[in-house]
Order: C-alpha cells, then structure tokens, then sequence
C-alpha cells in the first residue's frame, strides 16, 4: 500500500483518508521492529579468577547504528498515535545527532520531512548520515539554542517539534515489549550471575537510564544503575544537589551525553549513584574496548565502560563477585576525525595516555590507580 499525500495544512482527524495514512504510518513503524534481530551482549575480557563478568550491550548494530534507534521508533509511534505527526509536515528534533540519524530514517520510512536541529560541532559523519536518509540539518552555534531554533521552526512551518528531551522517558514502554533492560534480562538468563550488580548507562535524554532502572524496580531486582556523566555536563551536580535547575554553560565533547541543563526526560530519583568521568578517561576507555574487543565505538560508550571498570575495582576490593553491564551505544567510524584523531586531541587538550596506562594496569594487576 502506497502512503497517501494530504495537502491539508490541518487535517480532520476522522477524515478515512488521514486515519488510512495513519494506519500505513504505524504498520510501517512496527514492521521495522518486527524484521529487526535483537542487539548482542557482548563479554569484555577480565582474569577469570575475579569471579566478576563485564558485559557490553551492543546497540551499535541496530539499522541506524545507534542506541537511539529504540527511542526513534518509539517517538513517532507516540507522536503518530497522538495525532502530533501529520502527513506532508516536518518533524523536528533538536539532537546531538544519534537520535536525529534514527528518527530521519523512520520519517523516509513513513514518508514526512524531517529537520535535525545540531550544534555546529556535530561530527560530519553524523550530518552525512541524517542527509543520507533524506533529512536536513539545521546548524546552530551552541548546543543551548536547539531546543528555541526547533520550536521556532516547528511553528513557522507547522510540523511537529518531537522534543526527545522531554518525551523520551514516556515514549518508552518501561515495562517490557522487549525494552532495553528487558532484552538484557532475557540474554543474561544463562550466565553465571543472571542478576547484574549494577547496570551502567549515560545520559543525554536520560531515556535510557530511565528505562532501565524503572524496569529493574517494576520487576524487583536488587540491581543498581549507574549513570555515569562526561565534563560539561549538569546532570552529576544536578544529582547530587537535587537540583532541577543545574546549568552549565559549555557543551559537552562527549557526542550523545552531557547536557547543558537537567532535561525533564532524565529522572534523577530512579538512579541509584552517578560518577563524573574525565573526557580523557571516556577515551582512553574506548580506545581500550577496541584492543580488548577489535570494536571501535563512540566516546559515550567509553564513559560508560569507565565507570563499569570502576565498579569492578570496588566490587573485587569489597571480595563481591557478581556482573556488570554496559551498553556499545554507537560506532567509532562516526568519530574518525575526533576521538580517534590524534590532531583533534591535541587541538582539545586531551591526553587519554595516562588513563590508558591506568586501565591497563588495573587489567593486569587487579590495582585501580
Ligand atoms: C551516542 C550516544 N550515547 C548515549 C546516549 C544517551 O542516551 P539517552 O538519550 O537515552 O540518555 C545518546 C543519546 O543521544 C547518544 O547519542
């Protein structure tokens, strides 16, 4: 069946025609989850004799590339089913990029426009995708004016703002339908420790931390959640405060995470601890998931592995034994010319040497430095 085109700029809802592309909008939708394989656990190599397990969730191999793949689609089923999405107007995002790939891919999927409110900053690798899948991008010049630039297009244009930062917590089934946490459940079902002793995860929406620890209280596990924060980021002093209104004024490095403000889809009060992790340190960790794994992964994915490594060192300085889990939130071939750049390192002031040489130490000789 062909999506059919209204020209209206506003549509009766019970007009057949706009209920019939409504219908094709969401068959769509949910016939992308139902062709897609679910993401691997994958296992990063510690001494044995450390009775701890540290496990990688893979979202790298989601059709987008990206952890934010889950959130897309779980955006325009929202947005559809509320009546927001409309056919022949634009959807919006402000984003750091990831989500704006995913959600560009479901509106070619469902045939509307779709516009990528970004920092300039954005890697190129990103804006190239979200063009890739018939998108535009909108560049600002501070990660703080996305959230204005995107209304104010929504408005002149009369499309739909999807605002990830506020709906991503909600948009999301918590509960189950094969959620993030639900899916690393099932997978760890086999393994020697079944129940993590924490999950780890980052923050840029807070969607998936969100996700994940209201899951684990819905279905009384004893895990913790860990949201580990990059630098220029509000949401490790916002935390510890308890302070909704937590500003900073720089944007984060750490493509994906680190927000300038406590955005409303992040819920602090269903966290258990947040760790503050040196860019240095987030790099030097993913450098070291590519020698451990042959993996390259976005920055995001290091800040996460850092504090999981960190979690481990307390774990076997406490004798516990147990698992741990992280997720692989993007690819490292986005960030070519960033994280993996040496010019762009030097141009930053990062040194991820000294925290390598901590990690693999720690690898080696079981000592957190
Ligand atoms: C690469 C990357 N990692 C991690 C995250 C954090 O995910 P969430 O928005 O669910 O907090 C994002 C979000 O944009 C991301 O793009």
């Amino acid at each position: 069946m062909t999506v059919p085109t209204l020209s209206t700029s506003d549509v009766d809802r019970s007009d057949p025609e706009y209920r019939a592309w409504l219908k094709e909008a969401v068959r769509r939708v949910q016939a992308d989850a139902n062709r897609s394989a679910d993401t691997h656990l994958l296992r990063f190599p510690l001494p044995a004799e450390w009775g701890i397990d540290l496990y990688l969730k893979d979202e790298s191999t989601h059709p987008t590339g990206s952890l934010k793949h889950r959130l897309a689609r779980s955006l325009f089923l929202y947005g559809l089913c509320n009546g927001w999405i409309r056919p022949g107007k634009p959807v919006i995002e402000a984003s750091s990029g990831s989500t704006a790939v995913s959600e560009a891919y479901f509106a070619q999927l469902i045939g509307v426009p779709f516009v990528a409110v970004m920092a300039r900053s954005t890697s190129r690798a990103k804006i190239e995708l979200i063009e890739f899948h018939g998108g535009t991008c909108h560049l600002v010049d501070n990660a703080c004016e996305v959230y204005e630039a995107s209304t104010r297009l929504a408005a002149e244009t009369g499309g739909h703002y999807m605002d990830q930062f506020t709906y991503a917590e909600r948009a999301t089934d918590w509960r189950g339908n094969n959620n993030i946490a639900e899916s690393i459940f099932a997978q760890l079902r086999m393994e020697p420790h079944p129940e993590p002793a924490w999950i780890v995860a980052t923050a840029g929406t807070g969607g998936t931390s969100a996700t994940i620890a209201r899951y684990v209280h819905y279905m009384q596990h004893d895990t913790m959640i860990c949201v580990a924060d990059p630098e220029n980021s509000c949401f490790f002093d916002g935390w510890v405060r308890r302070d909704p209104e937590a500003t900073v004024p720089t944007s984060s490095r750490i493509e994906g995470i680190g927000r300038p403000r406590m955005e409303p889809s992040f819920v602090p009060g269903a966290i258990d601890r947040m760790m503050r992790v040196p860019d240095a340190a987030s790099i030097a960790a993913v450098h070291l998931l590519e020698a451990a794994l042959g993996k390259k992964a976005g920055a995001s994915t290091g800040t996460g592995l850092y504090s999981a490594l960190k979690l481990v060192a307390e774990m076997r300085a406490a004798g516990r034994t147990g698992s741990i889990v992280t997720l692989i939130c993007d690819p490292g071939d986005r960030y070519l010319d960033k994280y993996y750049s040496d010019e762009w390192l030097a141009a930053e002031h990062i040194d991820p040497g000294p925290h390598r040489a901590a990690l693999e130490a720690f690898l080696a000789g079981g000592e957190w430095a």
